[in-house]
């Protein structure tokens, strides 16, 4: 099974018609009539997909991509893998929903969570997007201590109901993306950015202290001694990739347990192998109390979940935390195969050892361009931070973008994020289509620079 994806990868990328050719141009038209509100990732390229197989994505005037974004960090294994479509399909025949009545795949994928999750994480509910799984998360915490203020950290992104973006960025620049206020109760601290750091030691190292003492000053100063629970993402996805000094979490998780909140981790973006690890809070050994799940776990079908610790379970009952479709067969049957096959292809193994041959790459490539200000990420989880100046770090957004679309024609279906590119391949990639993704990354990147004058 491990080679399934190989034949439909022998010729990509291959642009037949420059993209966003002819048909991607009438249909994104069409459909713009009815649709907006769209992602910039759709923005700064509106190209229209008709099929997706392994890492391979084609457009409807016949190019082929290689797949740098797996949909949005979602289609994980690659495109339509065989075991995930047919135990999909399976269920779609026998079973589509029976509420939250057990089924028989619920069962077997409640068991293999526990196995692979670590410490007494097993109390799970299932829902349909990631928004859905925070923001029950949010409501447990509460239900769990009693407690109802939460802490969140700038630039985390957490999904687009009212609690989610309450954790999250409310406008940039003059824009409110999602709405003017935030939630009462809900606060935003800085977190560590190891490129660019608030609190630094006289030897220019991140001071992760001194965040812990921030931390302890803000709840006293800034909110009502309530405080429920932290809520982040363990790698910062949006914000480009970043992740926290090693320190970090070891010491949150000490705080947090002495000031008796707990410790939510939203592993929606970050969790099910995408790092190299089932949870990415396994890299610092920390368990968090609350944790949440989505994008690759169902690679592509829509199942998320929330996981707290068992000493917490009755949360779950006192928030009444189930759903419409959480937890139907399809979606069961989506999650449990997606986890058998990351272990049967070993999966971890190869997010690893390739995510290190990628990183090395881009150590490389920041050595050799201007622009590159930072290279960033774990496993396939991975940033190139654009700058105008390596010593004064003032962001790149003018050649983000047109990195980001240069790429895109050359073939490459990537993530765009501002002045950060980010890339999130699917975790069955080899690293001879790693490398060549990033050949055409810094093919771009040389173009760009050419045209700025570097
Ligand atoms: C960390 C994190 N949490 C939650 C969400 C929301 O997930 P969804 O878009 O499935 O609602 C996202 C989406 O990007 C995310 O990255």
């Amino acid at each position: 099974m491990k080679d399934w994806w190989k034949e439909s990868a022998i010729d990509i990328p291959k642009i037949i018609k420059a993209p966003p050719g002819p048909e991607s141009n009438r249909m994104h038209t069409s459909t713009q009539r009815y649709m907006r509100g769209l992602s910039s990732q759709v923005q700064l390229f509106p190209v229209c997909f008709k099929e997706g197989h392994g890492i391979t994505l084609t457009d409807v005037d016949g190019n082929r991509y290689l797949d740098f974004s797996s949909g949005i960090y979602v289609t994980s294994l690659g495109h339509s893998h065989p075991k995930v479509s047919e135990a999909v399909a399976h269920w779609a025949k026998t079973l589509m929903n029976c509420h939250d009545f057990t089924h028989p795949v619920k069962e077997k994928l409640l068991v293999k969570m526990a196995e692979i999750l670590p410490g007494k994480l097993n109390s799970v509910q299932f829902y349909s997007d990631g928004t859905s799984a925070v923001e029950a998360g949010l409501r447990a915490a509460r239900a769990i201590n009693g407690k109802h203020e939460f802490i969140s950290c700038y630039r985390d992104f957490h999904g687009k109901s009212m609690g989610a973006v309450s954790c999250a960025q409310m406008a940039r620049g003059d824009v409110f993306i999602y709405g003017p206020t935030r939630a009462p109760g809900f606060y935003m601290v800085p977190r560590p950015d190891p490129y660019r750091p608030h609190f630094k030691k006289a030897d220019g190292t991140i001071d992760t202290d001194r965040y812990m003492d921030f931390y302890a000053e803000f709840i006293k100063e800034g909110t009502a001694g309530n405080v429920t629970a932290f809520v982040l993402e363990p790698a910062q996805g949006w914000a480009g990739s970043i992740f926290p000094p090693d320190d970090f979490f070891p010491k949150l998780k000490k705080f947090c347990e002495k000031n008796n909140i707990l410790l939510f981790a939203d592993e929606v973006l970050a969790g099910m192998g995408r790092t190299g690890e089932w949870l990415c809070m396994n890299h610092w050994n920390v368990i968090p109390d609350i944790v949440t799940f989505g994008k690759s776990f169902g690679n592509g079908f829509p199942v998320t979940a929330l996981v707290v610790k068992e000493e917490y379970a009755a949360a779950l009952d006192k928030i009444s935390a189930s759903s419409s479709y959480g937890g139907n067969p399809m979606a069961c049957a989506a999650a449990l195969a997606s986890i058998e096959v990351i272990e049967e292809e070993n999966l971890l193994e190869n997010v690893r050892v390739v995510g290190k041959a990628m990183m090395q790459r881009m150590q490389k490539m920041q050595a050799e361009h201007p622009i590159i200000g930072h290279v960033k990420g774990k496993g396939f989880l991975l940033g190139i931070e654009l700058v105008k100046d390596k010593t004064t770090k003032e962001p790149f957004p003018e050649a983000g973008k047109l990195v980001y679309q240069k790429a895109f024609r050359k073939g490459l279906a990537w993530i765009p994020a501002g002045h950060i590119l980010r890339m999130s391949p699917p975790l069955i990639m080899d690293e001879h289509f790693a490398m060549m993704g990033l050949d055409l990354i810094e093919e771009a990147i040389t173009e760009v620079e050419k045209q700025f004058d570097y």
